[in-house]
C-alpha cells in the first residue's frame, strides 16, 4: 500500500517531544480511541498500547471496549483488516503507516488462489473435498474466499485446533499462504509432511505437482513464508546448545519443520512470552523469532539469559515501518476531527470474511 510522505512538521522531531506529543494526543482523545500494539513493534510504540498481543489476541482484543469509536492499530495491513472485519460498523481503523504490509501475506492473492482451487477442482473432480484454510497473515479477500468455501482462518496459537476442525469438514486442506506453519501444524496432528503433503506452487503448473500427488495428499501446503523465520536454523541451535548447556530453544511455528523439530518449544508469540515468563530465574532461552519481542524479554527479565538465535538481527523490517512519528501524526489529526489511513475492508469481502474469522473464533475458543 502507498504511505503518503510525512509532513516536514513530523520529520524532525526529538524522540522526548514525539513520545510527550503522543501522551498529550492520547489524553486528549480519551477512551474512544484504543491503540493496539503486536509484540512486535519496537519499544517505543509498545508504550502507548492499551493492549498488546498476538495476532489471536488481538483480533479479540480489538472488541474489548463498546465505548471506543476508532482503533489505532500498530502491526502489519492484514491485523488492521481483520480488526476492521470484527468490529461494528461505526468503528474506524487505523494503520499508522499504510507501508507495514507482511511480505508473507503478499506471496498468496486471490487470483492465485482461485485459479489453484479451479485446478483441484479438475483434478479432484466433483467429489473434491478440500477445505480451505488460511493463516490470518492473509489479505482479507483471501479470508473470504475461505469463508465462502466452507473453510476458516487461523492463528499460530491455534491453527492446531482449526486444521482438526478442517480436518473433519473435509478430506483435504489447502493452507496459505505459509507453508511452514502448514506443514509444522500437519505433523503435530500425526501427518507424515514426505508423503502426505505436497507444496503448491503459484507459480507452476498444477502448482508443481502431478495429478497423482495430488489426489493422493492430505494436506496441500502454499508455497509462502516468513523472511524473518526463514532464517532460523538447525547451525544455530546446535551453537546455542554448544555454548550455553542446558539451555532452551523456544522457537515460532513460522520457523521450518527441522528447527521445530529440533527445538524444546514452540508456539505464537504469545506464548513465547508466556513459556519464558513462567520459567525459572537463572534459566537460559534462545528464542527463534523477532528481534524486537527478544530484546523487549531479555530487559524486561534480567535475571535469565535470554537471546536471539540468530546472532545478526532480524527485526520484521515492515512492522519496524510503524515509527513514532507516525502514530503521532495519526492522533494529532484525529485530536484535529481528521481521519487519516483508515483501513476499510469492502462490504462485499467484509461479509464473507468475517464468516471466516467468526468460525475461527467459535472453532478455536
Ligand atoms: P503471532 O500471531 O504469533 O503474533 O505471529 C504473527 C506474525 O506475524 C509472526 O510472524
Ligand atoms: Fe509477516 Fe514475517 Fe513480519 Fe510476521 S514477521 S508480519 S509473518 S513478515
Amino acid at each position: 500500500m502507498y504511505q503518503v510522505p510525512l509532513p516536514p512538521e513530523y520529520t524532525d522531531l526529538s524522540a522526548e517531544e514525539i513520545r510527550s506529543r503522543i501522551h498529550a494526543a492520547k489524553a486528549a482523545l480519551g477512551s474512544g480511541t484504543v491503540i493496539l500494539g503486536h509484540h512486535y513493534q519496537r519499544d517505543e510504540i509498545i508504550e502507548h498500547a492499551d493492549h498488546r498481543g498476538d495476532s489471536y489476541k488481538l483480533a479479540k482484543d480489538a472488541n474489548l471496549h463498546p465505548e471506543a469509536h476508532t482503533i489505532v492499530f500498530c502491526g502489519v495491513h492484514f491485523m488492521a483488516e481483520s480488526a476492521d472485519i470484527l468490529t461494528p460498523d461505526h468503528v474506524k481503523v487505523i494503520l499508522p503507516n499504510l507501508a507495514a504490509g507482511c511480505s508473507m501475506a503478499d506471496m498468496a492473492n486471490i487470483f492465485q488462489v482461485r485459479k489453484c482451487w479451479q485446478e483441484l477442482q479438475r483434478v479432484l473432480g466433483d467429489a473434491m473435498s478440500v477445505v480451505p484454510v488460511t493463516y490470518i497473515n492473509s489479505a482479507a479477500n483471501l479470508k473470504g474466499f475461505v469463508g465462502e468455501n466452507g473453510g476458516t482462518v487461523c492463528t499460530s496459537t491455534n491453527a492446531p485446533t482449526a486444521v482438526a476442525w478442517a480436518l473433519t469438514q473435509g478430506e483435504k486442506v489447502l493452507f496459505f499462504p505459509d507453508q511452514h506453519l502448514g506443514r509444522n501444524t500437519g505433523a503435530r496432528l500425526g501427518y507424515d509432511p514426505e508423503t502426505e503433503m505436497v507444496v503448491w506452487d503459484p507459480f507452476k503448473p498444477l502448482g508443481g505437482n502431478t495429478e497423482e500427488a495430488i489426489r493422493s495428499a492430505k494436506f496441500i501446503l502454499w508455497k509462502g513464508h516468513c523472511s524473518v523465520h526463514k532464517r532460523f536454523s538447525l547451525e544455530q541451535i546446535a551453537k546455542a546448545r554448544a555454548e550455553h548447556p542446558g539451555i532452551n530453544i523456544l522457537v515460532h511455528p513460522e520457523c521450518e519443520l527441522e528447527v521445530v523439530n529440533a527445538a524444546d518449544f514452540n508456539g505464537s508469540t504469545e506464548y513465547i512470552i508466556k513459556t519464558v515468563e513462567s520459567a525459572e530465574p537463572g534459566s537460559k532461552w534462545a528464542v527463534g523469532t523477532e528481534i524486537n519481542l527478544v530484546n523487549r524479554l531479555a530487559k524486561e527479565m534480567p535475571d535469565r539469559l535470554i537471546f536471539c538465535l540468530d546472532p545478526q538481527i532480524c527485526p520484521c523490517s515492515t512492522m519496524y515501518r510503524i515509527h513514532p512519528s507516525f502514530l503521532l501524526w495519526t492522533l494529532e489529526n484525529l485530536v484535529n476531527g481528521v481521519v487519516v489511513n483508515q483501513v476499510v475492508v469492502p462490504d462485499k469481502v467484509k461479509r464473507f470474511a468475517k464468516i471466516a474469522l467468526d468460525r475461527m473464533l467459535t472453532v478455536c475458543a
